[in-house]
Parts: C-alpha cells; sequence; structure tokens
C-alpha cells in the first residue's frame, strides 16, 4: 500500500470521527411516574403517609411543629380527620389535596406531584380509611 493512500485512510478515518463525536445525547428528563390505577385500594400507611415524609412535609408539620397539622407516621391520621383535612363527601375540596397539588396548591413551593396526590385523593374518594 503506499504511503498517500495510507495518509487519505488517516484523513478518512479522522473525519469519520469527527462526525461521530458531533452526535448529540439528549438528557431525558425523568419521566412523571403514573398515576395510580383507578381499581386500586389505597393504603394511608403504605402510599399516603411515605408521600409527606418525601416531600419534606413533616419538616414543617410535625408536633411542636410550625404548623397544628401533624403529618408524621403516628399522628397523620388523627391529625388529618381531627382538623377536617380529609372531606369525603367531596374528595376533591379536602385541604390535604388541594394544599399540595403541583396544579391548583397555594402552599409556597412545598408540593407534592401529580401522583401523589392523585393518590390522595384516590385514597379520600375510597373513604379515608386508616388502613
Ligand atoms: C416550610 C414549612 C412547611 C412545609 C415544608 C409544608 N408546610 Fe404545610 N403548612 C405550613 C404552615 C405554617 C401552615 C399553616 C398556614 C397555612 O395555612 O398556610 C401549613 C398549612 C398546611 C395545610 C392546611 C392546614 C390548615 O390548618 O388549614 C395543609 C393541608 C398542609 N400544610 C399540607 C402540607 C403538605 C402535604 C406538605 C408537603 C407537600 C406541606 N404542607 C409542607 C408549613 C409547611
Amino acid at each position: 500500500m503506499k504511503a498517500k493512500h495510507i495518509l487519505n485512510l488517516i484523513i478518512f478515518a479522522l473525519i469519520v470521527t469527527l462526525f461521530a463525536s458531533c452526535e448529540y445525547d439528549f438528557i431525558k428528563p425523568e419521566p412523571a411516574p403514573p398515576p395510580p390505577d383507578p381499581t386500586d385500594t389505597i393504603f394511608f400507611s403504605l402510599e399516603v403517609v411515605p408521600i409527606f415524609a418525601a416531600n419534606s412535609c413533616t419538616n414543617c408539620h410535625k408536633p411542636g411543629g410550625f404548623s397544628q397539622l401533624d403529618l408524621t407516621a403516628a399522628n397523620a391520621y388523627n391529625s388529618l380527620t381531627s382538623l377536617g383535612m380529609v372531606n369525603t363527601a367531596d374528595p376533591a375540596a379536602s385541604k390535604i389535596y388541594t394544599y399540595p397539588n403541583p396544579t391548583t396548591g397555594t402552599h409556597g413551593n412545598k408540593y407534592a406531584n401529580e401522583s401523589e396526590v392523585q393518590t390522595i385523593l384516590q385514597w379520600i374518594t375510597q373513604g379515608a380509611k386508616n388502613n
């Protein structure tokens, strides 16, 4: 093989490498988790309570916290029901659904995600049981 051919080959390889390195790898945003299946039973202790810790609600909503409402695992159910935060007659009007709602909420920037508020709503629709 002639030296010129080898040189051409190297140039060709360089050009290919150059174009290949121009490819973009788009970072896709995490898809929003799907809302719960409407036929699933929502368990308060297993599915609703963890939402309050996952979104740091319990930083403020705890015994002796900024608000009377206590969302810690041990007290959340009694606190939510005794303070009238759940409305089984009109579930979508429940404060525990409207406050952390990412689209309609008015609670500063302290929101849960759409899937989480749907979980809360479904739990209330199913009778807000201490399950
Ligand atoms: C930085 C502190 C803080 C965080 C974090 C926080 N809250 Fe609150 N929240 C408050 C305070 C203070 C009030 C009482 C004032 C008010 O009604 O806005 C309140 C009120 C509420 C109320 C209405 C209580 C009532 O008596 O009417 C609900 C429901 C509520 N928060 C839910 C949540 C949920 C769910 C989260 C998590 C997604 C959360 N909060 C995160 C401070 C916080």
